[in-house]
C-alpha cells in the first residue's frame, strides 16, 4: 500500500494556494497543518482550501512539531532562509519557493543544514519541468555548439511589476533581479551545467516602480525594477544578465548561446506585458551555424507537451521524497545562481565589480 505524505504549508498567501491546488491533485497526501505569522490567515486558509484536518498555526515552528513527510514554504523572500532551517532541523523534507534566500550567506547555511540533516531540500523553478528546457541543456551540452563562450539571458516585462512583499526590501529583499531573474538564470546555468562564477559587475534601477505613474504603491516601492550584470565564470565564459519588471521597450532580446562552432537562440513562451521573461515555458528556438560553407539557421521543433509545468514540480517532490530520491532541484546547485544574486546586488551598491566567494 502506498504510504500517506503528511504535507505541512508555511505560508498562505498567493502562492500557497497554488500549492495545494497541485497536493489536492494527488492521492495519498494529506495536508495536516498550515502556518501563516499573520493571526487567522491560516484558519481562513485551511477553511477556504476546505483542508478539513489540516490545523492552523500562527508559528512555523509549531506547525514542524507534526509528524511530517514535507513541508511547502510559501514565506516572501527573506523569510526564506530562517524556515527552511527550522524545516531541516526539526527533520522535514522541504520544497522552497524561488528565489532560494536573499543573501549568499543565508543560502550557504541552508545547504550545510540540509546535509548535516540529512533531509532533502528542493527549490520550486516549475520552468524546469518544460520538456524544452532539457532540450535546451541537451543541445548545449552535446557539444554541436563548440566551445560556448557567451552567454545572454534574462528577459524584459514592458510592464508588470508586482506589489504586495515583492517590492518592500526588508520583505523581499531584492526586487526583480531575484524574482524573475532567477528563472532566468535558472535556465542558462542549468544549461552550462552550473558552471562556478567568478566575478560581477552590475547596475539596477528603479525608475519605474517608484514613479506614482507606473506603480499604485510607488511610495513603498524599495527594490530594483531593472538590473543588468556581466558574469565572468570559470573556463572562459561570461554571461550577460537583463531583467526588467518595467521598461519603455519590447523585449530585452533572446536567450542565447554563442559557441565557436555554433549558436542557439531561445524566446520564451507568450505574449502581453507581464511575458517575455523565464517563469513559463520555452515559445521558439533557432539553431545558428555552417553548413557545407553557408551560414544556415535551423529552427528548433520545440516539443508540444500539456505539462501542468506547476504541478509536475509539486509531484516531483512528493515522489522524490516517497521514494527516496536525490532532490530534484537540489539547494546545493540553486546556491552558485543564489551567489551571483548576491554578487549582483552588492556590485550595484558599490558601483564596482565584485569578486563571487563560494564555499
Ligand atoms: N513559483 C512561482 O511561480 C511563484 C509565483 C509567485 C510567488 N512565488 C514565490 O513565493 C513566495 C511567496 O509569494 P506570495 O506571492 O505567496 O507572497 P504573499 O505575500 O502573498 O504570501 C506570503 C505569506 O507568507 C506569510 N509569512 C511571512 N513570514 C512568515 C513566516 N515566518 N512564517 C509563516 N508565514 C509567513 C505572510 O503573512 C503571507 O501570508 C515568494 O518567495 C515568491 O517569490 C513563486
Amino acid at each position: 500500500m502506498t504510504k500517506t505524505m503528511r504535507i505541512g504549508i508555511i505560508g498562505s498567501g498567493g502562492i500557497a494556494h497554488a500549492h495545494i491546488n497541485q497536493y489536492k491533485k494527488l492521492a495519498d497526501v494529506e495536508i495536516v497543518g498550515v502556518a501563516d505569522v499573520v493571526p487567522g490567515k491560516a484558519k481562513q486558509f485551511v477553511e477556504a482550501q476546505g483542508l478539513g484536518g489540516a490545523q492552523p498555526f500562527e508559528d512555523h515552528r509549531k506547525l514542524l512539531e507534526l509528524d511530517l513527510d514535507g513541508v511547502s514554504i510559501c514565506t516572501p523572500n527573506v523569510s526564506h532562509h530562517q524556515t527552511t532551517v527550522d524545516a531541516l532541523r526539526a527533520g522535514k523534507n522541504v520544497l522552497l519557493e524561488k528565489p532560494m534566500s536573499v543573501t549568499l550567506a543565508e543560502a550557504i547555511d541552508m545547504v550545510e543544514t540540509q546535509r548535516e540533516s540529512g533531509k532533502m531540500l528542493t527549490i520550486g523553478f516549475q520552468p524546469r519541468y518544460d520538456p524544452n528546457m532539457k532540450l535546451v541543456q541537451d543541445i548545449v551540452q552535446s557539444g554541436k555548439l563548440g566551445k560556448v563562450y557567451y552567454v545572454e539571458t534574462g528577459g524584459g516585462r514592458r510592464r508588470g511589476m508586482p506589489g504586495g512583499t515583492f517590492i518592500r526590501k526588508e520583505l523581499a529583499g531584492a526586487g526583480a533581479m531575484a524574482d524573475i531573474g532567477c528563472y532566468s538564470l535558472d535556465m542558462a546555468l542549468n544549461a552550462m551545467g552550473y558552471p562556478k562564477p567568478l566575478t560581477v559587475s552590475a547596475y539596477t534601477s528603479n525608475y519605474f516602480g517608484t514613479n506614482p505613474l507606473y506603480h499604485p504603491q510607488a511610495s513603498q516601492f524599495e527594490v530594483e525594477d531593472f538590473g543588468v550584470a556581466l558574469v565572468r565564470f570559470e573556463g572562459d565564459l561570461v554571461l550577460q544578465f537583463k531583467i526588467s519588471w518595467a521598461m519603455h521597450m519590447d523585449s530585452l532580446g533572446s536567450t542565447m548561446f554563442l559557441g565557436s562552432e555554433g549558436g542557439l537562440k531561445v524566446n520564451p513562451h507568450g505574449t502581453g506585458n507581464w511575458s517575455g521573461v523565464w517563469d513559463g515555458k520555452v515559445g521558439n528556438m533557432t539553431l545558428f551555424h555552417d553548413f557545407m560553407g553557408q551560414q544556415t539557421s535551423t529552427p528548433v521543433p520545440v516539443i508540444e507537451h500539456q505539462k501542468d509545468l506547476f504541478f509536475e514540480k509539486v509531484r516531483d517532490f512528493v515522489e522524490a521524497v516517497r521514494e527516496d530520491r536525490p532532490a530534484p532541484i537540489p539547494g546545493d546547485q540553486i546556491l552558485i545562481q543564489q551567489a551571483i544574486i548576491d554578487g549582483v546586488l552588492r556590485s550595484a551598491e558599490s558601483k564596482r565589480e565584485v569578486a563571487i566567494e563560494l564555499p
